[in-house]
């Protein structure tokens, strides 16, 4: 399938790259692809970065059948544009839609068109550092109807937009908090995919740790509200003596590609990795004991997310010496500077647009 390009006629100022926050400006264009049961996946074009016109009754609008996914594209030491392990968010948007009934994209197609997209935007991509361009792929349900049944058609659209840096106040430990009131996915659920349905179900544990002086949520197992699963929208590691632990992928936490990439570097250097059940009681003992040193989350947005402290039920304890620990630097920088091209990395984490 041959991608259409209709270039916008006016493109817009670009942001000064020092002001960039997160999710607030668009690049001048998007990729759109439709969906219906008679020709499938057709029409893929690279169009203006439009407002979408749906009717009232569009299904994702009542159902929630939709999914997406988020990556970012980085500008390079060379001055090129990279990205970081793209292949893998289509294979996890694909395996998000396969639960929510969607039907499959073309895998390479997808980060085919992606490229082209990005290649008409280039300009777009900042060069300031820890800033980059900022990839959002969704998919949802577009039939006009009222009535719980999987859509017969669907939009495929990818915008973007240039963030800043994350840390642009520095790289600072959060403080985070168990909610034993609230769970965010079951197994058996639609944990581990990335559905709009999730962040919404995750808001109101969220609002009342930001109101009891919390950065995020510390979610556990939605069956014995025992075992940790992840931290506000990231994975989430312990080190514990010597051994770097995350929980096992029990169909209720997402897939993380940073979390695999944290694991993947882990064993090239040799630590004692486990994917294992790890229960808040055990993070508690590790604690008391001297022997909990760091923990922190993993994802997109922030590469690493150190935690300084973390409150259970009345106690809270401050994590190693509540400041960075060692490995937390160690993993976000080494990711770091692959993303940025800085170094190189497993060959194939490397995407040149
Ligand atoms: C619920 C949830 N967990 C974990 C992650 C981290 O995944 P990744 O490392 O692929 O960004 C994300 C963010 O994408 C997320 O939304």
């Amino acid at each position: 399938m041959q991608v259409a390009v209709n270039k916008a006629a006016q493109l817009k100022a670009k942001p000064d790259e020092k002001k960039l926050g997160f999710g607030t400006i668009f690049t001048d264009h998007m990729f759109n692809m439709d969906y219906s049961i008679e020709k499938g996946w057709h029409d893929p074009r690279i169009e203006p970065y439009t407002a979408l016109v749906l009717a009232p009754s569009t299904m994702v609008l009542h159902y929630g059948q939709g999914v997406f996914e988020g990556l970012k594209a980085y500008r390079n030491q060379q001055g090129g544009v990279q990205m970081f392990r793209p292949r893998e968010n289509f294979k996890r948007l694909n395996a998000s839609s396969r639960k929510l009934c969607i039907p499959e994209v073309d895998e390479a197609f997808a980060l085919d068109a992606l490229k082209q997209l990005l290649t008409v935007e280039e300009a777009w991509v900042p060069s300031e550092p820890g800033t980059s361009l900022y990839i959002r792929p969704t998919i949802i349900a577009t039939d006009p109807y009222l009535g719980v049944r999987a859509s017969f058609t669907y939009r495929f659209f990818i915008i973007l937009c240039p963030v800043g840096a994350y840390y642009a106040e520095g790289f600072n430990p959060v403080k985070i908090m168990v909610t034993k009131e609230h769970v965010r996915a079951v197994r058996g659920g639609v944990g581990d995919t990335k559905t709009p349905g999730n962040y919404a179900a995750s808001l109101l544990a969220g609002d009342k740790a930001h109101k009891a002086g919390y950065t995020q949520v510390l979610w556990l197992d939605g069956v014995e509200q025992k075992y940790v699963e992840e931290v506000g929208a990231m994975n989430i590691f312990f080190v514990i003596g010597d051994e770097l632990i995350t929980p096992s992928l029990s169909g209720s936490i997402l897939p993380g590609i940073t979390r695999d990439s944290v694991l993947d570097l882990a064993k090239t250097w040799g630590m004692t990795v486990s994917e294992r059940k790890i229960s808040i009681d055990e993070v508690m003992d590790a604690h008391a004991a001297g022997h909990l040193k760091e923990i922190f989350g993993s994802g997109t947005a922030a590469v690493i997310s150190p935690v300084g402290a973390l409150k259970y039920e009345e106690r809270v304890i401050t994590v190693g010496d509540g400041r960075v620990g060692p490995l937390a630097h160690r993993f976000f920088q080494a990711i770091q500077d692959i993303q940025y091209g800085i170094t190189q990395g497993p060959r194939s984490w490397v995407e040149l647009v």
